[in-house]
């Protein structure tokens, strides 16, 4: 197996999880900026498996090696999983992630609050590949104010019910323990120790 990758992402973070969980097998991954690339694509796939696989498919036509590209969302039960797919977008429509969360406090009200953070990895190995796909779910609460500034995106009003902590306040190590992506990530590393 090709122990290098390429990862579908320029976010320093989640880099940095990918590198901590694969490099102890022998792994070397690399970031789109890594190899002078500039990659972009635009997320206009049905469903988050649809994300991943555009994401991967654009990169590995640009790189030698292995991709890996990931998609991910926050969705609220009671708000038919919104926001999901569209997580970032609608924070961005709302003008930053504050009133975001002012906005989704309003839609919830006197409604249950449970939610979840939801990700899927897709590992392509060759452009013609079948794509293979890792799935995580990380359970929790939407919070009735935000709390911290820890992580990013919707951390500040999400409390893990795993970890029995706010995401805002809780710390990487806490949160790569329970997280969407971590739950995904162990999935790929299973399969990479067998495949
Ligand atoms: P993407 O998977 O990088 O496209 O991220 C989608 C969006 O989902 C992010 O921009 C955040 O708004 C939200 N999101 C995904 N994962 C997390 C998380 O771990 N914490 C907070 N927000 C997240």
């Amino acid at each position: 197996m090709n122990k290098q990758i390429c990862l579908a992402t320029n976010n320093k973070g989640k880099l940095r999880e990918y590198r901590e969980i694969l490099a102890p097998m022998g792994f070397t991954i690399y970031s789109p900026a890594d190899l002078n690339i500039d990659f972009d694509v635009d997320e206009t796939g049905a469903d988050y498996r649809e994300n991943s696989l555009l994401k991967a498919k654009g990169l590995r036509k640009l790189v030698p090696f292995p991709v890996i590209a990931d998609d991910s969302g926050l969705e609220i039960l009671a708000l038919d999983c919104f926001p999901g797919l569209h997580s970032s977008r609608f924070a961005e429509s709302m003008g930053g992630y504050p009133k975001a969360y002012e906005e989704i406090f309003r839609r919830l009200e006197g409604k249950d609050r449970s939610a979840r953070f939801r990700c899927c990895i897709c590992y392509l190995e060759n452009e013609d590949s079948k794509p293979l796909y890792f799935e995580g779910f990380c359970p929790g609460q939407i919070l009735n104010a935000p709390h911290g500034t820890n992580g990013f995106g919707y951390d500040p009003i999400f409390h893990s019910e795993e970890a029995d902590i706010d995401f805002g306040v809780a710390s990487e190590e806490t949160k790569n323990a329970v997280s969407h992506r971590a739950k995904a990530l162990q999935k790929l590393k299973v399969f990479f120790a067998i495949g």
